[in-house]
């Protein structure tokens, strides 16, 4: 059982911003837990569905590399994430790079990472690893904007402990965080490896074949004009075109 201090919260704005507001005091990891939130957020400004149901959690850290390396911090979660939700349900998720669980052709967890740097190195000082993971179905199902793409590992609301997969989820992650192999496990987990697929950068849509995953967690790709590495924070896989 991994040990750390967990705080608990029924509504917060977001878990991300609350381990933000704490970090100048903690010193140790630490995990924060809302039942809600009321800003969820997402990557590149998106928001993040966060009503009752799912569990919201953001973990401190306190990484020795550098802030490049911050990136793997995501890479590691997703791993981390999956193989927690197989643990604890025997399902089998995909990744969808970088950042999102699948399971069957539903995501039901999303990863946000943010980070503060040293100011003379690229040291970060901290690094706040968001999680969501849609638990169960919202009553009235998911609002209409995500309900196309947005999907719950159960499918009604019961009396299943989160703490269970809370503890799933620590524990995979501090194997990987402390030196434990997880790129072999994200690349055969990826549900766009080897596909065609279509990815939106600078407002452009664009056909590609993914080919791999770099170690700084990039995503090489093959199109018309030649093989390049993307960055998450420049793109966006359209899920629908993944074949
Ligand atoms: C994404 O899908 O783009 C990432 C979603 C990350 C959501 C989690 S929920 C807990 C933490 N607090 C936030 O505001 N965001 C992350």
């Amino acid at each position: 059982m991994v040990n750390l201090k967990k705080y608990r919260f029924f509504e917060l704005d977001s878990t991300n911003s609350q381990a933000k507001r704490m970090a100048s005091k903690e010193k140790e990891d630490i995990l924060i837990i809302a039942e809600r939130q009321t800003a969820g957020r997402g990557r590149m400004g998106r928001s993040f569905y966060s009503d009752e149901g799912g569990i919201y959690m953001s973990l401190l850290l306190h990484p020795s590399f550098s802030g490049e390396e911050a990136n793997k911090i995501t890479v590691m979660a997703a791993v981390a994430v999956s193989r927690a939700i197989e643990k604890t349900f025997s399902i089998s998720p995909k990744i969808k790079w970088v950042n999102d669980i699948f399971v069957g052709n539903k995501k039901v967890c999303g990863i946000l990472t943010e980070g503060a740097f040293g100011k003379e190195k690229d040291t970060p000082c901290y690094a706040v690893l968001g999680v969501g993971i849609n638990l169960f179905e919202p009553k009235g199902g998911f609002p209409e904007d995500i309900k196309d793409i947005a999907g719950a590992i159960l499918k009604k609301d019961g009396d299943f402990d989160k703490e269970i997969l809370i503890d799933a989820f620590l524990e995979c992650f501090y194997d990987i965080y402390s030196g434990g192999e997880y790129m072999t496990e994200y690349k055969s987990r990826s549900n766009v490896l080897g596909k065609k697929i279509e990815y939106i950068k600078n407002g452009e849509i664009k056909k590609a074949e993914a080919l791999d995953i770099t170690d700084k967690g990039l995503l090489k790709v093959k199109d018309e004009f030649g093989i390049s590495e993307l960055s998450s924070g420049e793109i966006k896989i359209i899920v629908n075109s993944i074949k």
